[in-house]
């Protein structure tokens, strides 16, 4: 089959704030971008994120991006690599006010300076008092980043790929990657897109578990492409569980509601986050808050008929403050929770939320792989940015508002990286003839699978599987089951039919292609998970409760083709400051 082709300088497979922000830098530099998107790119999962971008502005408390740094080491678990942290807290203030000056609408406080509020694990002089960092459009600041840079992005001639999957891979022999196989939704056509650099910023994975904050959209595609390709996954067991997601549906409750002075009750009515964050209390970090709820949900103390929840209590702040800093939170809550935060507390439950791993990537976004001696090659030609990539800025547990950070720091920096790569290598290199046969193949099997597997049943056998072995708390024997069982999914996975073969806007077939990167993420998660023998962050093994640094720290980094993990060390020499040892973690 003859397979349309077309050329431009960078793809870029994504349009939430990481590929967007990259896409703005390159465009600008006068380079041609093609930027794929699944939805249209306001709708991009970056969509979602409420309450905040966190940056040592210093608008309400003093700061330092030093104190930012450390917050970050500490909240990582010390797995976060040391290099990357300080690169990404440096430069915060940086993208903020680059942000601001593209029009971004922030809030203002009474002096017209940038408005912050307090977040989960953010603190002054190196875990002093609460910080104020987070630089907020009141709870709906994924909202604004997005659109102020989709707007940038139309000015500065970025094409926009809407309603595209991006697809697979293509590498040269000698490993070089030199573009991506994508779909075209609406007419079912498949496409060649050559480029000189292709960078993946296709967001999270959350749809991996049942309940989740994330996008129906957020497939971990981009893991997918990679591990298909042979690249491997890196830090794939740390998932982040936000603490508060609605009850019943798991749409994100901002951590906001408690920088502005909310907090959770149990069924006592007891402000038990006291007994487990004696300091920080609801603003601990969001492993620590999510642990607690799901121990005092164990141990009897959940609230409702079931006993299986925690209410999250704001009826005393004032309604002016609910009403302008937390307006999107008051509406989810009306809609979803049916209860009005003005004068009832809304019932919350953990809900997985973030992935920590992903696609191993350095801080000028190229993406990195073992190779001879060294465990961070570049590979070349590719380039990981935002939640589908792991820098590792966040190690093993991410801080609240350090996301929105991530992906516009880094985002920036790979279209710089870029930049300065295409004026080294000025032409595209020529394809390899059998460029789109991974693809193609991938298709057929679809088109002609006959007694298969039914693709709603086994993603959500997929899911289950997830939520119940590998959740907040990790039981080894559950862990082993569940590396059975999701080796059971993907056999099913290999095996999925689709009924409609139709060509145009064929979303049964678009899912099963999403399917095919959920396993990979899944497979990742599990067996990464299985094989971390302490407790690091997000990661909570009953059987090895304690973080154990002689044999742990260090990186994990799953292959997908002979499912072999391998270790990296973890990188604690930051670019300038001194470094920030492993000590006990306490909040
Ligand atoms: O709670 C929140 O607003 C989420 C923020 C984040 O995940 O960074």
């Amino acid at each position: 089959m003859k397979v349309k082709q077309r050329k431009f300088d960078v793809v870029i497979v994504g349009a939430g704030g990481a590929g967007m922000r990259a896409a703005l830098q390159l465009s600008e530099a006068g380079f041609k971008v093609a930027v794929l998107s699944k939805v249209f790119p306001t709708r991009s999962h970056t969509v979602a994120a409420q309450g905040g971008i966190a940056a040592s502005l210093g608008n309400v408390t003093e700061d330092d991006w030093r104190w930012h740094m450390y917050d970050t080491v500490k909240g990582s678990d010390y797995l976060g690599d040391q290099d990357a942290i300080e690169f990404m807290c440096r430069h915060a203030a940086e993208v903020v006010y680059e942000l601001e000056h593209f029009g971004m609408p922030f809030d203002r406080l009474e002096n017209g300076k940038i408005y912050q509020r307090p977040f989960g694990g953010q603190s002054l002089n190196f875990g002093g008092e609460q910080a104020s960092r987070s630089c907020a459009v009141a709870d709906r600041t994924g909202h604004a980043m997005l659109h102020t840079l989709y707007q940038r992005n139309v000015s500065a001639n970025t094409q926009f790929f809407v309603e595209w999957l991006g697809l697979d891979l293509i590498r040269d022999h000698e490993g070089e990657v030199l573009g991506i196989t994508a779909l075209e939704m609406e007419t079912g056509e498949i496409m060649i897109l050559q480029a000189r650099a292709t960078l993946l910023a296709t967001g999270g994975a959350g749809r991996i578990f049942e309940a989740s904050t994330n996008a129906f959209i957020n497939t971990g595609d981009g893991l997918g492409m990679v591990a298909r390709a042979g690249i491997p996954l890196e830090d794939m067991e740390f998932w982040q569980f936000h603490p508060t997601g609605v009850y019943g549906a798991g749409i994100l409750i901002s951590e906001a509601v408690r920088g502005e002075g909310g907090y959770l009750v149990n069924a006592e009515g007891e402000r038990f986050m006291e007994r487990y964050a004696p300091h920080a209390r609801d603003l601990a970090s969001r492993d620590v808050v999510s642990r607690a709820l799901i121990t005092e949900i164990r141990q009897g103390r959940g609230c409702g008929p079931k006993e299986d929840h925690l209410l999250l209590k704001l009826d005393h702040l004032s309604a002016e403050t609910i009403t302008s800093k937390l307006p999107g939170i008051r509406e989810i809550a009306l809609k979803f929770a049916h209860v009005d935060p003005l004068v009832d507390p809304i019932p919350v439950v953990p809900t997985a939320h973030y992935m920590m791993g992903g696609i191993p990537a350095n801080y000028h976004g190229q993406v990195v792989a073992p190779y001879k001696t060294s465990p961070d090659e570049v590979v070349p030609g590719l380039y990981a940015v935002g939640e589908c990539a792991c820098v590792s800025v966040h190690g093993a547990n991410r801080l609240g508002t350090n996301s929105l950070l991530d992906i516009v720091v880094f985002g920036r920096a790979a279209g710089n990286q870029i930049i300065k790569d295409l004026t080294r290598n000025n032409h595209h290199k020529p394809l390899p003839p059998d460029a789109a046969e991974q693809t193609l193949t991938r298709l057929d099997r679809l088109e002609t699978q006959k007694d298969g597997e039914n693709v709603a049943a086994t993603s959500e056998a997929l899911r289950k599987t997830m939520q119940t072995h590998c959740g907040v708390f990790r039981f080894p024997d559950v862990l082993k089951e569940g590396v059975e069982k999701i080796g059971e999914v993907a056999e099913r996975v290999r095996h999925t039919e689709i009924c409609d073969k139709s060509r145009v806007f064929n979303t049964a077939r678009v899912e099963a292609l999403e399917l095919d990167n959920l396993i990979e993420v899944a497979i990742a998660t599990m067996i990464a998970a299985e094989a971390r023998h302490e407790s690091r962050g997000a990661h909570t093994r009953d059987d090895f409760p304690e973080r154990d640094d002689q044999k742990w720290l260090r990186h994990s980094l799953f292959f997908s083709k002979d499912q072999r993990l391998d270790y990296k060390p973890v990188r604690l020499k930051p670019l300038t400051v001194e470094s920030f040892p492993p000590k006990a973690r306490t909040y």
